[in-house]
């Protein structure tokens, strides 16, 4: 081609992409169509996992696998923010870049209260984080992940890798994902990292966070139709007793997960510091969400002794995570979930709920009491608390005798999202194949349900919607579910439904939700 055509085309190109980005510019940062209004998202730009989750002089942070460059997964580095309620986060420069041609993976962060690794240069302690080194394959040389260190001394603003990184390397091309904690019961630091293709969890333990010995391996158990990865190993009290506790050791499989692609399971039982011992046969999987968009959930290193665990997780599922419609953003958070565990018929099972601190960013509510569908949907209908995109709809729902009921919600021209329980087959459900944008990734119109018996309960159903995104918390948050959504522009509305028989009366509280983005 000559180079007067080459001109002319760059010329072209350069107007269309300047049209395009001048469309996408006039819309407000923090305000664009589908942008989350109390759930963390990057200003732009890929994210995938959440890392290094810690609580640390009267800051949360949250680090999160990021791409500075653009919105698809690659030059993995860690992104930062910084909260004092989990839910306003104040995103800071990224911490961990790329470098040398290795990417920063997933991991986490520690409190070195007693500068067991020498890195705290002050008086106080440091912070430490611990990630996956990775390199990928070059020519003949196939990739390599590693286990590596870098600190901060001034509050997680500025980071220095550690010279003689990596610190743990099996010369694997699959190992990777640590999560390390300081277990006061074998008074040194615990790492868990995934053996990916062997469904392993490999236990190491350090005194100083340099050195490591491998200790144990748990795995293969419950599903293993994936690789496996980021473990997570925590400790909470069963109902609500601090004298009665177990072990919960949450793994992600990619794919295999329940509702396809990826999903994460746990499984409970006891860690005397070196060994988890499953409470249950290996056969048992049990799924820590029901939904197809909840990956890689991390808890929270840090935290006051009385204070609960919390949980984040990656909004998204690998199937259709690079195809989502947003912009100028890709990937984002869950709500943060207080976890507890609770005895159920079936035995002990995790429990996630929205963190409290949620209730403050109410702005209007409309509460309605002991409503036939009639009277409630005629009362929805009427003024704007139930016409919102970023909301909370809490139902309690005494089933009598009616097959089907739930909730159509982000209603517009025949577009509507689904969320539902069928008496007849015990399940709670969440459809979003009619629910506005959908082609954009052959696996992304679902129904995803959970199997949640009543044994003669009303139904409670808490429903969190935020422009995006839902995420259910059934009977006090025993099943959830957490599901994408891309509705229409102009779906706003509420209406509850019924296939089949009659229901007894229905009490609804719905709230819409301030914004934690200041948008200009
Ligand atoms: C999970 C994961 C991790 C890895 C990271 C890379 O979503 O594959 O195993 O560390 O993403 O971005």
């Amino acid at each position: 081609m000559e180079c007067l055509q080459v001109g002319r085309l760059i010329y072209l190109l350069s107007l269309t992409i300047a049209g395009f980005e001048a469309q996408h510019r006039s819309t407000p940062l923090y305000d664009e169509p589908y942008r989350p209004q109390y759930h963390f998202s990057p200003r732009q730009n890929w994210t995938n996992d959440p890392n290094g989750l810690v609580y640390f002089e009267g800051e949360y942070h949250l680090f999160f696998q990021f791409n500075p460059l653009r919105d698809e997964w690659g030059h993995m580095s860690w992104g930062h923010a910084v909260s004092r309620d989990l839910l306003h986060w104040r995103e800071l420069p990224v911490a961990l870049p790329e470098e040398n041609g290795i990417m920063i993976f997933t991991g986490s962060t520690v409190i070195d209260q007693r500068n067991t690794s020498g890195f705290c240069t002050g008086k106080k302690p440091c912070l430490i984080a611990v990630y996956t080194g990775y390199a990928p394959p070059k020519g003949s040389k196939s990739g390599l992940q590693t286990q590596n260190l870098a600190f901060s001394n001034d509050r997680g603003r500025t980071w220095t890798k550690y010279e003689h990184n990596p610190v743990l390397n099996l010369n694997l091309a699959d190992f990777r994902d640590p999560k390390v904690f300081w277990s006061d019961q074998a008074a040194c630091w615990v790492m868990l990292v995934s053996l990916p293709n062997d469904h392993k969890v490999a236990f190491y333990r350090s005194p100083d966070l340099k050195h490591w010995n491998h200790v144990s391996d748990f795995g293969p158990a419950g599903a293993t139709g994936g690789q496996w990865e980021c473990p997570e190993l925590f400790e909470l009290p069963v109902d609500g007793s601090r004298a009665k506790t177990r072990w919960v050791l949450k793994v992600g499989l990619n794919p295999g997960g329940l509702q396809g692609g990826s999903g994460e399971q746990y499984f409970i039982g006891s860690f005397d510091g070196a060994r988890f011992v499953n409470d249950n046969p290996s056969s048992l999987t049990l799924w820590t969400d029901y939904g197809k968009d909840c990956y890689c959930a991390l808890t929270l290193n840090g935290l006051p002794r009385n204070q609960p665990q919390v949980m984040i997780g990656w909004m998204n599922n690998w199937q259709c995570a690079a195809a989502v419609p947003t912009h100028p953003w890709r990937g984002q958070m869950t709500i943060p979930r207080k976890l507890s565990l609770r005895t159920t018929i079936e035995g002990v099972r995790l429990v996630e709920q929205p963190i409290k601190s949620l209730q403050a960013l109410r702005s209007q509510s409309i509460v309605l009491t002991n409503q036939s569908i009639e009277e409630l949907n005629r009362n929805l209908s009427e003024g704007d608390v139930a016409k919102g995109r970023a909301f909370e709809l809490d139902s309690t729902i005494s089933l009598g005798r009616a097959e089907e009921v739930g909730w159509k919600l982000l209603t517009a021209d025949g577009s509507y999202l689904v969320v539902g329980y069928n008496q007849r087959n015990e399940k709670v459900f969440v459809d979003r194949t009619h629910a506005g944008v959908t082609a954009f990734s052959k696996d992304f119109p679902a129904r995803t349900a959970a199997t949640l018996p009543l044994h003669g309960d009303s139904l409670r159903l808490e429903i969190l919607v935020d422009r995006c995104s839902v995420e259910i918390f059934a009977q006090g948050g025993r099943v959830t579910i957490t599901d994408l959504v891309f509705p229409l522009a102009d779906a706003r509305g509420i209406r509850m439904y019924l296939k089949g028989g009659q229901p007894g009366p229905v009490s609804v509280n719905v709230s819409n939700f301030r914004s934690v983005y200041s948008i200009p």
